[in-house]
């Protein structure tokens, strides 16, 4: 069935545990998704970025989430837009019956100029008096997301800062959280606490606390109702990365979150987990190992069918991970 992320994260908070949020595009993914979600008995959140509706449109995409809302009735699935970088886009996602949005208002609409507080407030403002007024849930986003390591945004189309960023934006302020969410009435907030979007988070092999975790510990202790947000939480599998690699890619040394931080997140308020590269990173593993090892198989089904498995594993394993399982 349908349903809002509130009920999803409200049950969540309850109980303790965490929902990833994978991002959807294609048909591969959605399969895999709910194909974990049916295995190990989830709650699912699918989100749609704007390069989803650019790639796959609005329609293929709403469609398509309903119609695995039709194969899996017994799972509850949160259709969200991710990263709406204004009202009037929220507003679009509301009409086609979204279940959820996302307000990044701390981007102009650009998606890649920090904002000012007072502009963020107002277009977050806006759209929960709009999705309320509809049952839908809202996301709000505090804070300029990047990595503490390095300082930058990361490399996603559209949803990140330009230039270095100092520590002062990259940590969400908890007493400014609180007057964020009082003067907006989000349902759940996108917090910066050193995760960055893409594939190049960290330089180096994480150690200890990669996330600041006692900044995502004080926030949540200043607004324990609201739920919050990690954004950027891919945990770049190195073990995909040396597929990748090995069959003719080449990507760079780079690190992600590791699901224990994640885990640790989690255990301090932390609901819904954004999860999207490392989707990508296995997805891209999978079709260039079968491709190097059937080069005569021009099927497009054989290939993708080994993205499906490869992604469907790294949802299971998150599932699992985030205390998701069981819950659905
Ligand atoms: O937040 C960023 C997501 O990973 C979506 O990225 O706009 O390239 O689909 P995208
Ligand atoms: P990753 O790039 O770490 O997968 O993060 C995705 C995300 O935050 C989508 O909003
Ligand atoms: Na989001
Ligand atoms: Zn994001």
């Amino acid at each position: 069935a349908l349903i809002s992320m509130r009920q999803l994260l409200d049950h969540a908070a309850e109980n303790g545990y965490g929902i990833p949020a994978f991002n959807v595009n294609n048909v591969e993914q959605m399969r895999a998704i709910m194909e974990a979600a049916d295995k190990t008995n989830s709650p699912v959140i699918v989100q749609a970025s704007a390069g989803a509706r650019k790639y796959a449109g609005s329609n293929f995409l709403r469609h398509m989430i309903l119609a695995a809302i039709a194969e899996f009735p017994h799972i509850p699935v949160c259709m969200h837009q991710d990263h709406g970088t204004s009202p009037a886009i929220n507003q679009r996602s509301i009409a086609m019956g979204f279940s959820s949005v996302m307000m990044d208002g701390s981007l102009l609409e650009d998606g890649k100029t920090p904002s000012s507080y007072e502009y963020n407030v107002e277009v977050t403002r806006r759209t929960v008096e709009m999705a309320h007024a509809c049952g839908v849930s809202v996301e709000g986003e505090l804070g300029v997301l990047g990595s503490l390591e390095t300082g930058q945004a990361g490399e996603e189309d559209g949803v990140g800062a330009e230039g270095i960023l100092s520590e002062d934006q990259l940590l969400t302020d908890p007493n400014e959280a609180a007057d964020f969410v009082k003067s907006t009435g989000v349902d759940a907030l996108a917090i910066a606490c050193g995760t960055s979007h893409g594939a190049y988070k960290f330089t180096r092999p994480p150690t200890g606390d990669i996330l600041a975790i006692n900044r995502i510990k004080e926030i949540h202790e200043r607004i324990p109702d609201t739920h919050l947000v990690m954004h950027g939480s891919s945990s770049v599998p190195q073990e995909w990365l040396a597929v990748i690699n090995e069959f003719g890619g080449e990507i760079p040394e780079t690190y992600g979150v590791p699901v224990e931080q994640i885990v640790e997140g989690i255990k301090h308020g932390v609901r819904k987990v954004n999860i999207d590269t490392d989707l990508r990173l296995a997805s891209t593993g999978a079709v260039r190992r079968f491709m190097a090892e059937n080069p005569a198989e021009f099927d497009p089904r054989k290939y993708l069918k080994k993205t499906i498995d490869a992604m469907s594993e790294i949802c299971i394993a998150r599932y699992e991970a985030f205390g998701t399982a069981g819950n659905a």
